[in-house]
Parts: structure tokens; C-alpha cells; sequence
């Protein structure tokens, strides 16, 4: 069936879209209304706060959101909200905090917190010339311009750091940038620094249109192209690390100290060289980071993209974790660069957003990139462990055994069954299946 589009969609209230929807793309089977009911918010004030987070929302998309337990971090005993659909996260983050716990647990460090943005502007100009006009004339123009804009991130001790002209000529014909860096205190800053490097765009073209030492076709050829933030933050970095003796690794697999702390040592230096091991490495170490980024409030996209362009930042893609088992001490670290708030954005308005800053006994900006790359490197090292031990499918399969029952309406009774069934033994997707239907067939 061939569909028409739709002039005014948003325009329309909730029961209208939901009716077009209906009628256009579902066959006008009600049945559909009822799943999107389902999941409104029996508070309509609460609902309305949510559908007001987005556009056109027609109902809520819920995720499950856990708690990782005994996480020893900096010597304060925390539990991490974890908002995250995928079975096996949550409890191997609980599994890496227990491990870690009487071993000192981790310890962070944040090595530097600087935001960036950028104003790219195209103009036909000799480029001593620019940055003669710039070092004299524009950067003080252009931190005056801002002054309204920073006065309060200022009074919190932040505000623009400073200002760079880049010459990007050679890698594209008269591209220039004014670079700058920001310090956002306890918020993101995505606003703050857009706001900023708007103005800095207007008054480039003030400046430039007053300059009596450019001519009038340099003046005609500027062209300010855009004014944003980069996600990329490789200055705004935290380290997490754990620490001990190999002797006090005790690995409950079979496997030895020694063999188990050579095998993961292995296991990460490969991640380091090969891009295709990097990949899925880091991705684990994203599971846990964006769980307790999207259950902070924070935006994980933003997150993602920053780890992945730092992970390829000496041109081959590589891993975020690293390891040394120098001097019998089995040493394993992140350095993850990530730029997160505490207040503005989600922070102050959904409710489990501050549930999640309270039992975190509501951190600084600081603290929670501390705790957001301790629940990657946890997240790594369970995963890890796993997979030089064991193997993944074994924890994997368990936790996904309700996931599979689930599908198949399986009873409260069924599931203890198969708890017990699958005690010693790997969970597969055919056996479940084959010994559901065994189950049922005796009754
Ligand atoms: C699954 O979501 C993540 C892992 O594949 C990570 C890894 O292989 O390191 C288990």
C-alpha cells in the first residue's frame, strides 16, 4: 500500500496522530492504541513532562533501569543507577565493582576538563594578515562580545579559556577557525558554548566589515559557515584504574593467577592493535558508561561519538582500556575522554534523573565522569574476564534465559524450573524451546 504524507503532524494533538497512524500504517487496528496506552504515565502531569522532553510523542519507550551495587570508588562505597536494555550489564558491572571491592577498589583521576567549540569561516585573505588582526584586534573583541553571555558560568568559576585562530588553508581553500575552549563547571555546556560561538560568528563580521586594513573583496569573501560545539573533548579526560597483586587475582574459574592475568593482559593488547577487536572491546565498555550516562541524564550519543573519535585519534582505531602485569602487579586502566553535566538539560526535570544524582549522593560534574568511567572500565574487565575464562555465552544465556522464556509466555513455575534445569549446564535457544515443550506436553 502506497502512503500519502502528512502536512501539519506535529500541529496535531496526541489522539490525532495517533489516529493517523492508525488508519495510515496499521490497518486501523485499534489494538495498537491500547500497546501505546499502556505505557502512559497514569499521572498526567508526569506524562505531560515527558511528552514535553521531545517532539511528537505519542507514548513512552521504557528501559529497564538497575542498580550495580559495592562500586569502591575513591574510597566512597556507591551504587550505580544503570538505565540499559541489554541482560548481562548491570550484572557484570555488580560482578567487577564485588571483585574490585576488597582489593582497594578503583581509583580516578581527572586529568584535564576542557570543552571546545568552533567557529568555521570561510575568507580569501592572506593568513599572516588574519592572525595579525586577530591577535590585535579580534580576540579581545570577541571575549568583550561574549562578556553578557559568561557572566554567570564566570561567577562559577568557568567561562571561555581561550580563543585560537587556526589556518586550516592547506586542507581546504581559505577555511579558517576560531578555536575556542571553554570551562563549564558542573554543567555540559552545549548551550553555553553554542550561545558563545554564535556571537563570536557575529562579531566576526562586524569586525571584519569595519577592518580599514582589508579590502573590500577580502571583506566580501567572508562567509561564516557555522558556530558549534565539538563533541570531541580530548582535553576533558578522566582516568579510572584497579590494582593488585597477581597473587591476589583468584580467579574462580580453574584457571591460575599468572595464567589469568597473562591471557587478559593478551586480551587487551589485541584490542589495542586490531580495530576489528577494538570495536566490540569498547563497545563493552560503552555498555556500562551509557547506562549510567542515559540514567544520569546525560547524552550518550555525544559520549559515543567523543570515545570512538579519541579511540582513533593516532589514525587506527584502538582500544580505551589498557593493561600491564609488570613486577607481579596486574594493572589495568581507562582513559576516557567525556564531557557530562550535573545541572541543566534532563538533570533538574526527570524525576528518576534526580533520583539517580541523589544515590550518587549528587556528584560534581568531576565526580560523575569519575564514576562514568569506572562503570566502562568495570564493565571491560567483566567482560574480559569472561572471555579469557569461560567465555561470554555462559553468563550471557543465563541472564538471557528470561528474555527467551518471556517470549514464549513461559509461568512463574516454568521459569524456576528452568532456573534449576540450567544450573550446570549452558543455556541454548533450542534447548529452552525443546524442553518448554517437553514440560508442557506432561501437563
Ligand atoms: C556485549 O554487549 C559486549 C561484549 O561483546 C564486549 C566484549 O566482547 O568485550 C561482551
Amino acid at each position: 500500500m502506497n502512503h500519502q504524507p502528512v502536512e501539519g503532524f506535529s500541529k496535531l494533538s496526541k489522539q490525532r496522530k495517533i489516529d493517523w497512524l492508525i488508519s495510515e500504517y496499521l490497518s486501523n487496528d485499534r489494538s495498537y492504541e491500547q500497546i501505546l496506552q499502556q505505557y502512559w504515565n497514569n499521572d498526567p502531569d508526569l506524562q505531560k513532562l515527558h511528552e514535553e522532553f521531545s517532539e511528537n510523542t505519542i507514548s513512552n519507550f521504557y528501559m529497564p533501569y538497575g542498580i550495580a551495587p559495592n562500586f569502591l570508588i575513591d574510597g566512597k562505597l556507591l551504587a550505580l543507577p544503570m538505565a540499559v536494555e541489554e541482560s548481562s550489564v548491570v550484572a557484570a558491572a555488580s560482578k567487577a565493582a564485588k571483585f574490585w571491592l576488597d582489593k582497594g577498589g578503583f581509583k580516578t583521576t581527572i586529568i584535564n576538563t576542557k570543552k571546545l567549540g568552533h567557529t568555521h569561516f570561510i575568507l580569501n585573505i592572506e593568513p599572516h594578515k588574519l592572525q595579525h588582526f586577530f591577535n590585535f584586534k579580534l580576540k579581545k573583541k570577541l571575549f568583550e562580545a561574549t562578556e553578557d553571555i559568561t557572566a554567570n558560568m564566570r561567577k562559577r568559576g568557568g567561562g571561555i579559556l581561550n580563543i585560537r585562530l587556526i589556518d586550516k588553508t592547506e586542507e581546504m581553500p581559505n577555511y579558517f577557525q576560531l578555536k575556542a575552549s571553554f570551562d563549564t563547571v558542573d554543567s555540559m555546556g552545549a548551550n553555553f558554548i553554542n550561545s558563545c560561538l554564535e556571537q563570536f560568528g557575529k562579531t566576526l563580521k562586524e569586525e571584519v566589515a569595519n577592518e580599514a586594513d582589508f579590502t573590500q573583496a577580502e571583506k566580501d569573501s567572508l562567509q561564516v559557515v557555522m558556530n558549534i560545539l565539538s563533541n570531541f573533548t580530548p582535553d576533558c579526560i578522566v582516568r579510572a584504574e584497579v590494582s593488585c597483586p597477581i597473587d591476589e587475582l583468584k580467579d574462580d574459574s580453574g584457571i591460575s593467577n599468572e595464567e589469568f592475568a597473562w591471557k587478559f593482559k593478551q586480551a587487551v593488547n589485541i584490542a589495542e592493535i586490531e580495530p576489528y577487536r577494538a570495536t566490540t572491546h569498547n563497545k563493552g565498555i560503552m555498555n556500562g558508561v551509557d547506562a549510567v550516562v542515559i540514567a544520569t541524564g546525560n547524552d550518550f550519543r555525544a559520549t559515543e561519538a567523543c570515545a570512538h573519535a579519541y579511540a582513533s585519534r593516532n589514525g587506527k582505531y584502538s582500544s580505551l582500556t589498557h593493561c600491564t602485569t609488570d613486577n607481579g602487579i596486574f594493572r589495568f586502566w581507562i582513559d576516557l575522554p567525556i564531557s557530562v553535566g550535573v545541572v541543566g538539560g534532563l538533570t533538574n526535570l526527570h524525576p528518576l534523573v534526580k533520583f539517580s544524582l541523589a544515590l550518587l549522593g549528587k556528584p560534581s560534574a568531576q565526580e560523575l565522569m569519575s564514576i562514568l568511567a569506572v562503570s566502562g572500565l568495570a564493565q571491560n574487565f567483566g567482560a574480559l574476564r569472561s572471555l579469557v575464562t569461560t567465555g561470554i555465552q555462559k553468563g550471557h544465556m543465563k541472564m538471557h534465559l528470561f528474555n527467551i522464556l518471556n517470549q514464549f509466555g513461559a509461568t512463574e513455575e516454568e521459569k524456576q524450573h528452568f532456573v534449576t534445569y540450567f544450573k550446570d549446564k549452558t543455556v541454548s535457544h533450542h534447548e529452552v524451546i525443546a524442553e518448554l515443550e517437553n514440560l508442557r506436553s506432561k501437563k
